[in-house]
């Protein structure tokens, strides 16, 4: 048995500079859950700088921050109050720029979390609008309306909140208002100029501090049908109420002329989640966004019928609107895949009942190990770029058995805890030591971590993985280090070769393979040169079940 190392490859030609974000890997950095520097418990700037040498050495090109403007948190920030500042918890805006400086110095670029459907309950537009009463300019930034009922007692549509319950609160003045989300995240009414103009402003703000894009929240849903009408949510009508109206493309080009206008430009990466793919490809018209995270791939259970038909369905609708294909594993909203892959339904929807169900059902986590590192290579080798969200380079799992009372997802009390949420995939990141904090906070501090982290993870830190080949860290090390260099990788095209069932084989040029096996049985490799590197040891130069390879091919 042989588990081979990352070997030599070629002299790689420089990529362009201007259009990094058609091959980047960019890693997620979920600012409470990455480093704590100040011994709070929860995570902030100054671990985040302190670590950026971590990042470097990890090979990534561009890191994407979760939301870490002033927020009463109560969406983990995705509830926004101040959208050109940052949440004294985390640091000041001084420290944001610094940070920005310093990884542009180390060569690695950064992308901001643009929240436009909606801001927190405190944010002043909103407290402004409360204050000024029923029928004021101020409340039509948001959507205000009087309820149904004799007495206005009823909400003024049957709409639901993604997160449960109603999609309206009533205010004591008797109007109710929408939001989509939580009761502390009132929709903006994009149908407002001020709104449009207020969200170029912040765009503007965060260019001029050497921000390289942005990643846009809930991208589809900003544009609401003002009728406000009643519909069926189990079939919704076309076209939808709140999603993906055509209106909403308007935005973006406004956006985009934005991102344009600055030298260097920048990008623009949506988060849409939809499941018509020629909707969702719209969004990436030349003079709309430039990117967005593909979630197809990431809902696809392990099969390899449905892997093929999900990056062939990817690459087959981007390539009208030559945008760069995007593959994702993880994020701060779905079950970490080494759980995910570790189980009997390896799928993911954000439905609350499957969510629920998947909670605690029984793991393999070597299993799942073992098909995250085959999951990487692929989602590394495949053309466009790639995403990793912190964590999944040691191989965490979920940690599912957060005590109920320590739960601080909105999804877990709105819905009287029938989704567990989503706690379990932002635990904060264990960096050194045998015990809890591990190194997330300095020696002696007084807060623990902000959500419990398992006493197994002693086994999964960075310093526990550092200088073992065999680890999760140094394979990703090794992969990401081949992928920045290699000709074939990143943007690009690939094609299909002739494989056994169940095993998934593609070639890109020049002198590239990747080969992924998803059958029960061992599996012979393609003629090829060198072995680049393997996701885990080989039996007798056959590729195993559940193992991928990058070879070196003419
Ligand atoms: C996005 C974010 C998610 C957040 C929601 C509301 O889906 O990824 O974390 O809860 O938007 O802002």
């Amino acid at each position: 048995m042989s588990h081979p190392a990352a070997a030599q490859v070629p002299e790689g030609v420089p990529r362009d500079a201007a259009a990094w974000w058609r091959s980047a890997a960019i890693y997620q950095v979920y600012p409470r859950s990455f480093a704590d520097g100040n011994g709070d418990g929860v995570g902030d700037l100054v671990g985040i700088r302190s670590h950026l040498g971590y990042l470097r050495d990890l090979g990534v090109d561009a890191i994407w921050f979760s939301p870490w403007y002033p927020s009463p948190m109560a969406d983990a920030g995705y509830d926004v109050a101040d959208y050109r500042d940052i949440d004294p918890a985390f640091g000041t805006l001084a420290e944001a720029e610094a940070l920005i400086a310093d990884a542009h110095t180390r060569g690695i670029r950064i992308i901001v979390d643009i929240v436009p459907n909606h801001c927190s309950d405190a944010h002043p537009w909103f407290r402004e609008a409360l204050a000024a009463g029923r029928g004021s300019a101020v409340r039509e930034l948001f959507w205000f309306r009087d309820g149904r009922g004799e007495h206005g007692e009823l909400p003024p549509n049957n709409w639901t909140s993604i997160f449960g319950g109603p999609a309206w609160t009533r205010v004591p003045d008797g109007q109710w208002y929408l939001h989509l989300f939580a009761p502390e995240q009132p929709d903006f009414n994009w149908a407002n100029p001020k709104v449009r103009e207020e969200f170029e402003d912040i765009l503007r703000f965060w260019f001029q501090r050497g921000v390289d894009g942005v990643r846009i929240d809930s991208a589809a849903l900003c544009e609401k049908d003002p009728a406000l009408h009643d519909f069926d949510q189990a079939m919704p009508p076309y076209p939808h109420p709140y999603s993906d109206r055509d209106s909403t493309h308007e935005i973006y080009r406004s956006w985009r002329r934005i991102a344009d206008s600055f030298a260097p430009p920048r990008a623009l990466i949506g988060e849409i989640w939809l499941q018509d793919t020629e909707r969702f490809i719209k969004y990436l018209r030349p003079d709309e966004m430039h990117t967005a995270f593909n979630f197809d791939f990431l809902a696809a259970p392990w099969d390899a019928a449905a892997f093929h038909s999900t990056i062939d369905a990817t690459l087959a609708a981007h390539a009208p609107v030559s945008a760069p294909a995007t593959w994702v594993l993880s994020n701060h909203d779905v079950f970490r895949h080494v759980t995910r892959y570790g189980r009997e339904d390896t799928s993911f929807t954000h439905d609350h009942d499957h969510r629920r169900r998947q909670t605690g059902a029984p793991t393999d986590v070597a299993l799942g190990s073992r098909r995250a590192r085959a999951a990487t290579l692929l989602s590394l080798g495949l053309p466009g770029s790639a995403y990793i969200y912190q964590g999944e380079e040691l191989g965490l799992g979920e940690v599912e058995d957060i005590p109920d009372e320590q739960r601080q997802d909105p999804l877990f009390a709105r819905t009287s805890g029938a989704n567990p949420g989503r706690d379990g995939c932002r635990v904060p990141l264990p960096w050194s030591g045998k015990e809890s904090p591990f190194g997330f906070s300095p020696d002696g501090a007084v807060a623990g971590p902000w959500l419990p982290q398992p006493a197994s993870w002693r086994y999964l830190t960075v310093e526990a993985q550092q200088g073992d080949p065999a680890s999760m860290l140094e394979f990703y090390r090794a992969a990401l280090r081949i992928r920045r260099i290699h000709p074939a990788l990143g943007d690009g095209s690939m094609i299909w070769l002739e494989a056994p069932a169940d095993v998934l084989a593609f070639r890109r040029d020049p002198g590239f393979t990747c080969v992924i096996n998803m059958s029960t049985l061992p599996a012979p490799l393609p003629v090829h040169g060198e072995i680049l590197i393997a996701s885990g040891p080989l039996a007798d130069g056959m590729l195993p079940p559940d193992t991928a390879v990058w070879l070196a091919t003419t």
